[in-house]
C-alpha cells in the first residue's frame, strides 16, 4: 500500500474520499466544505435521518452533484473530540471493510482532522495505517486457491496542513515499518510446524542479513550448543528429529560501534507437544504458535532495519521443538544449564524456560545494555490477564516503566506482574538447584522467577505473550504482537 501525506483539496479527488460527521449530524470541517460544494447533499441526508453521525456508522455515497470524486464515505464519529483510540481503530477497520466492497483504488482520507482523545496527528496516521494493514492481511500460503477478494485499493492519501508535512511523513514511515514487521511475524507464526521448523526460522534470520547491510546473522546448531554447554536447551530438543538452531541477528548502527547492545531473546518452539508430559489433544495444533516470541523478534529486527534506528540491537531466535520420543528428556531428569545451575525437570512441558535460560546465559557475552525476552511461556498468564495484555515481569523499575510506556503509546498492551523473592521458594528442589515448575499458584510469575536466576549480569525484563500472540476460534491466527510495543520501545530508546 502506498501512503502519502499532503494538503489536498476536496475537489482534487477523482476516486474516493472519506469525511467525518459527528453526533446529531454535526459536520466536520471537510464534510461542511463538501456539503457546500454539493448543494447541501450531506445536510439533506442528515435531515432525512439517513445519517446520524453515531459512532461507527458508515454511508457510501456515489456521484454527488457537482462533485468529481466517484465515492464519498461518510463516517460517523460520535461526540466531537471524544473518540477514544479504540473506537477510532474499530471505525478504521469498518471503513476498510466498506472500501473493500468497492472499486476504490485511491482513497483520500480527511479523518486526519478528527481528534482522538490524548493523541496527536502522528497517532491518527499510525493507527489508521495499522488498521488498514491489519484489515488487508491474508494468510493463504497453504491454500490451493488464493483468496480473490484482494482489495484493489492501492493508495491512501492523508490530508494534512503544510506545516505538518514532516511529522506526518515520519508517522507514515514508522507505521509502515511496524506494519511490515507485524505482517512478517504473522506469516512465520501462521505457517504449520512441518514447514516452520527451527531450521526454517534460522533461514528467515539469515535472509534478514541479505536484505540489510546493517545486519549480520550467525546460526548456532546442536553441535555448537553442546560445545557451549547449553545442555538445558538441548535436553528440550532431544526428542525431536528437527535440529535445534539458535539465530543471532546482530544489527549495528549506533554512532558508537562499541555501544552496548540491546538484546531481544525470542522463545522459538516451532511446536510444543509437551514432551513426555504430553499436552491434551484438544487445541494442540495451536502450539505451532509457541514460536511467536521468536517471530516477534524477527519482525522487530526487520522494522528497526527499515527505520535504521541509531542503536546496536541483537535479536535471538531460540528455535527448538518439544516432542515425546524414545530419546526425549523425562520428568525426573536433572540437567546442568550453561550457567552451571542444575535443574530438576518435574514437567517436560515447562520447556520454554529451559531453552530460554541457556539463551539468556549465552547473551552475557554481548555485555548487553539490557535484555528483554519474549515468550509464549505460560497458560497461567492467559488465565491471569486474558488475551488483551501481555504479562510483564522485571525487577528493573526503569526498564519496566519504559516498556509500559511503549505499550500504552502503541496500545499493544502489557501489564506488570510482581516478582518478589518469595516466588523463588516455589522453585526449590530436593535434588537440584532449581525445579523447572513452581506448583499450582502464580504460574506466570514462577516461570519469570525461574528465568530471573539467569539474568544477574544485566538489566532484564520478560514479556509473557501466551495470551496475546495469537487469536483462537473462528479468527484463529497470529496477531504479530508485541512487534509494535517492542519497536516503539526501541524508537524511544534511540531518542
Ligand atoms: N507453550 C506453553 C505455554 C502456553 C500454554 C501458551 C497454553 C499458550 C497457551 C508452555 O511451554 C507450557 O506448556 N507451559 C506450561 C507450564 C506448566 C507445565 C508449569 C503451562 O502453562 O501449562
Ligand atoms: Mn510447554
Ligand atoms: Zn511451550
Amino acid at each position: 500500500m502506498k501512503y502519502i501525506a499532503k494538503n489536498i483539496a476536496l475537489s482534487e479527488s477523482k476516486d474516493s474520499i472519506v469525511v467525518a460527521i459527528f453526533e446529531n449530524g454535526t459536520l466536520s470541517k471537510n464534510a461542511q466544505i463538501l456539503d457546500d460544494l454539493t448543494d447541501g447533499a450531506i445536510t439533506k441526508l442528515v435531515q432525512s435521518n439517513e445519517v446520524k453521525g453515531i459512532q461507527g456508522e458508515i454511508l457510501t455515497l456515489r456521484h454527488l452533484p457537482n462533485y468529481t470524486a466517484q465515492r464519498v464515505f461518510v463516517v460517523g464519529c460520535g461526540k466531537k473530540s471524544e473518540i477514544t483510540e479504540r473506537q477510532y481503530k474499530i471505525l478504521m477497520a469498518k471503513l476498510i471493510a466498506e472500501v473493500k466492497k468497492t472499486q476504490t483504488v485511491e482513497l483520500v482520507n480527511y479523518l486526519t482532522e478528527i481528534e482522538i482523545k490524548d493523541r496527536d496527528l502522528s497517532w491518527n496516521i499510525r493507527f489508521a495505517i495499522e488498521m488498514i494493514e491489519e484489515s488487508l492481511y491474508r494468510f493463504d500460503t497453504c491454500k490451493s486457491k488464493k483468496s480473490d477478494e484482494s482489495a484493489v485499493l492501492n493508495s491512501v492519501i492523508f490530508d494534512i496542513e503544510e506545516k505538518q508535512q514532516s511529522q506526518a511523513e515520519q508517522a507514515i514511515k514508522q507505521a509502515q515499518s511496524i506494519a511490515l514487521g507485524v505482517s512478517l511475524a504473522k506469516d512465520v507464526a501462521n505457517l504449520p510446524p512441518n514447514i516452520c521448523t527451527p531450521v526454517y526460522l534460522a533461514e528467515q534470520a539469515k535472509a534478514l542479513a541479505k536484505k540489510s547491510p546493517l545486519i549480520k546473522t550467525t546460526i548456532i546448531g546442536e553441535k555448537q550448543m553442546a560445545e557451549l554447554g547449553m545442555t538445558s536447551y538441548l535436553a528440550v530438543s532431544q526428542g525431536s528429529c528437527h535440529e535445534a538452531q539458535m539465530s543471532i541477528i546482530e544489527y549495528r548502527n549506533h554512532p558508537n560501534p562499541n555501544a552496548k547492545p540491546i538484546v531481544l531473546v525470542g522463545k522459538g518452539l516451532t511446536f510444543d507437544a509437551g514432551g513426555i508430559s504430553l499436552k491434551p489433544g484438544e487445541g494442540m495444533d495451536e502450539m505451532k504458535y509457541d514460536m511467536c516470541g521468536a517471530a516477534s523478534v524477527y519482525g522487530v529486527m526487520n522494522a528497526i532495519a527499515e527505520l535504521q534506528l541509531p542503536l546496536n540491537i541483537i535479536g535471538i531466535l531460540a528455535g527448538c521443538e518439544n516432542l515425546p520420543d524414545g530419546n526425549a528428556y523425562r520428568p525426573g531428569d536433572i540437567i546442568t544449564t550453561m550457567k552451571g545451575l542444575t535443574v530438576e525437570v518435574l514437567n517436560t512441558d515447562a520447556e520454554g524456560r529451559l531453552v530460554l535460560c541457556d539463551a539468556l546465559t549465552y547473551v552475557e557475552r554481548f555485555d548487553p545494555e539490557l535484555v528483554v525476552d519474549i515468550a509464549t511461556l505460560t497458560g497461567a498468564c492467559v488465565v491471569a490477564l486474558g488475551a488483551h495484555n501481555s504479562g510483564l515481569i522485571s525487577s528493573d523499575e526503569t526498564l519496566a516503566e519504559d516498556l509500559l510506556v511503549a505499550s500504552k503509546e502503541t496500545t499493544d498492551k502489557a501489564w506488570r506482574l510482581p516478582l518478589s523473592e518469595e516466588y523463588q521458594e516455589q522453585l526449590k528442589s530436593n535434588f537440584a538447584d532449581l525445579a523447572n515448575i513452581g506448583g499450582r499458584w502464580g504460574g506466570a510469575i514462577t516461570a519469570g522467577a525461574f528465568l530471573a536466576n539467569f539474568t544477574d549480569k544485566y538489566r532484564w525484563a520478560h514479556l509473557d505473550i501466551a495470551g496475546t500472540a495469537w487469536k483462537q476460534g473462528a479468527e484463529k491466527g497470529a496477531t504479530g504482537r508485541p512487534v509494535s510495543l517492542l519497536t516503539q520501545f526501541l524508537i524511544n530508546q534511540a531518542k
